[in-house]
């Protein structure tokens, strides 16, 4: 019987202790690098085929896992992850397409809200975004998925006190906003400018509306973090390839201060 209460109670405590864990995402590996560099009493633990690892960033529970490109990627990581890890919260981090007119590499976008914008119908006239999402407790009737607005407001005052890496010619700019995904990269300037003024996105990803969709699904609070490496624009490859490493390492850095702050 003493065995059997034991074993209850260390079942409670194990419960308890990934309930209050921080879940990251990031796509690729430099995503999540600076992150796994950090990470103290680091253990490595596999799950749906994925790699998880768990431990202590700045003083804060966390688990950290690489989601991969795409929408159904990222649904597929945050499944797996908030099922075997059901953490308190879920922050995803990574680089993207400026799409503001005065973006520049190295900016930083905080997504108060996220968008499909490939998820919708096409007739004559040409593609028509949907005005709701099939959510799996019914329709939802919103263009947006909103960000946590807790995790926001704390994104906003992290990223006041992060010194990011200045990779243009002025010193990167904090934006918040709207952060629209499709699986599609964009390196088209007229689609740049339309995601702008038809949604006023001020960045372009393939991920972060595809984990909103799950944890708004799941009632986990989360926030999609981005810093660009791109305008989006015909030369938007080129410079991805330039500044994938110092954009995400500024994405990080938000998440590093904030969770900092959280102690
Ligand atoms: N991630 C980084 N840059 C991007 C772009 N231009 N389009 C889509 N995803 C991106």
């Amino acid at each position: 019987m003493k065995s059997l209460s034991l074993l209850f109670l260390f079942l409670l405590l194990s419960l308890g202790a990934t309930a209050q864990r921080t879940a990251i995402l990031g796509a690729l590996d430099q995503e999540i690098a600076i992150l796994l560099d950090s990470l103290k009493e680091k253990k490595e633990v596999q799950h749906g085929g994925l790699t998880f690892y768990t431990g202590n960033l700045k003083g804060q529970a966390v688990v950290i896992g690489k989601s991969g490109v795409g929408k159904v990627n990222a649904a597929y990581s945050t499944a797996i992850l908030l099922n075997h890890f059901t953490p308190k919260q879920l922050v995803f981090t990574g680089v993207a397409g400026g799409l503001h007119p005065e973006s520049l590499p190295g900016d930083v976008v905080i997504g108060t809200k996220l968008i499909q914008t490939d998820f919708g119908q096409i007739d004559s006239v040409g593609f028509k975004i949907s005005p709701f999402r099939k959510l799996l407790g019914g329709r939802y009737e919103d263009l947006y998925i909103h960000s946590d607005p807790e995790l926001v407001q704390q994104a906003e005052v992290a990223a006041k006190q992060v010194v990011f890496l200045s990779i243009s010619k002025r010193a990167p700019r904090v934006f918040s906003g709207v952060i629209a995904t499709a699986d599609v990269f964009v390196s088209n300037q007229a689609t740049a400018e339309k995601l702008y003024t038809d949604y006023e996105a001020l960045a372009t990803e393939m991920e972060g509306a595809a984990v909103a969709h799950l944890c708004r699904t799941l009632g986990i609070p989360f926030i999609v973090l981005r810093s660009c490496s791109d305008n989006a624009n015909q030369v938007a490859r080129v410079s991805f390839n330039q500044f994938v490493r110092p954009a995400a390492i500024n994405s990080a850095g938000i998440v590093l201060q904030l969770l900092s702050a959280m102690n």
